[in-house]
C-alpha cells in the first residue's frame, strides 16, 4: 500500500472509531469551535499539539513554526493570535518549546542552512540577550537545553507585547500566558512557570 493510500485508510478508520464512541462528535464540532487553548509550538513532527496533551479536535487552536518563534511582524502568527483572543476568546495561550529543537540547534552553529538562517536570527537574538548566562555554561548539551528554555521565555514575552494580547488583558479578559517545554525523550511537558 502506498503512503497516501495508507493515510487515507488511517483517516477512515479513525473517523469510524470516533463516531462509534460518540455518534454526534463530528456534527457537534461542525456547528462551532470553542477551544480554551491557543498552542504556539514547533513544527517538529515529534511534538504534535493535541496528541501530547491528549485533547480531541476542537479543544486546541494551533500555530506552529520552526522553533516556536513569535515575531512582532509575523502576520501569520499575529492573525492567529488575534483570532484566538478576540473571536474564539481562548483562556490560555501556551508557548511550547522542546528540548532537542533542530531550529535552536541550527541557530547555535556557524554553518549556513539557507533561507532558514533569516528565521533563526530571532533565536540568535535570544542567545545575545542571554549571552552572559549561556556563555558561562561549559557543557554544550546543557547550553543547548538552556537556550531551548530561554527561547520559550522570550517568546512568552513577545506574546505579552502583542497589541491584541495587551488590549485583552487591559480590558480585564481572562487570558493566561504560559511557557512550557516538552521533553522528546520521555514525552513529558513541563510548565516553566513564567
Ligand atoms: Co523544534
Amino acid at each position: 500500500m502506498d503512503t497516501l493510500t495508507q493515510i487515507l485508510k488511517n483517516n477512515k478508520e479513525w473517523a469510524e472509531k470516533v463516531t462509534k464512541n460518540d455518534p454526534d462528535f463530528f456534527y457537534n464540532l461542525s456547528l462551532q469551535q470553542s477551544p480554551k487553548y491557543l498552542w504556539i509550538g514547533c513544527s517538529d513532527s515529534r511534538v504534535p499539539a493535541n496528541q501530547i496533551v491528549n485533547l480531541p479536535p476542537g479543544d486546541v487552536f494551533v500555530h506552529r513554526n520552526i522553533a516556536n518563534v513569535v515575531v512582532h511582524t509575523d502576520l501569520n502568527a499575529l492573525s492567529v493570535i488575534q483570532y484566538a483572543v478576540e473571536v474564539l476568546e481562548v483562556k490560555h495561550i501556551i508557548v511550547c518549546g522542546h528540548y532537542g529543537c533542530g531550529g535552536v540547534k541550527a541557530s547555535m552553529d556557524d554553518n549556513q542552512h539557507g533561507l532558514i538562517d533569516n528565521w533563526l536570527r530571532h533565536i540568535q537574538d535570544v542567545h545575545r540577550f542571554h549571552a552572559t548566562e549561556l556563555d558561562a555554561i561549559a557543557d554544550q548539551q546543557l547550553r543547548f537545553d538552556r537556550l531551548c528554555e530561554l527561547n520559550v521565555q522570550e517568546q512568552v514575552r513577545n506574546v505579552l507585547n502583542i497589541t491584541t494580547v495587551k488590549n485583552a488583558i487591559d480590558a480585564g479578559k481572562e487570558l493566561n500566558i504560559h511557557g512550557m517545554i516538552y521533553n522528546i525523550n520521555d514525552g513529558l511537558l513541563r510548565n516553566m512557570n513564567i
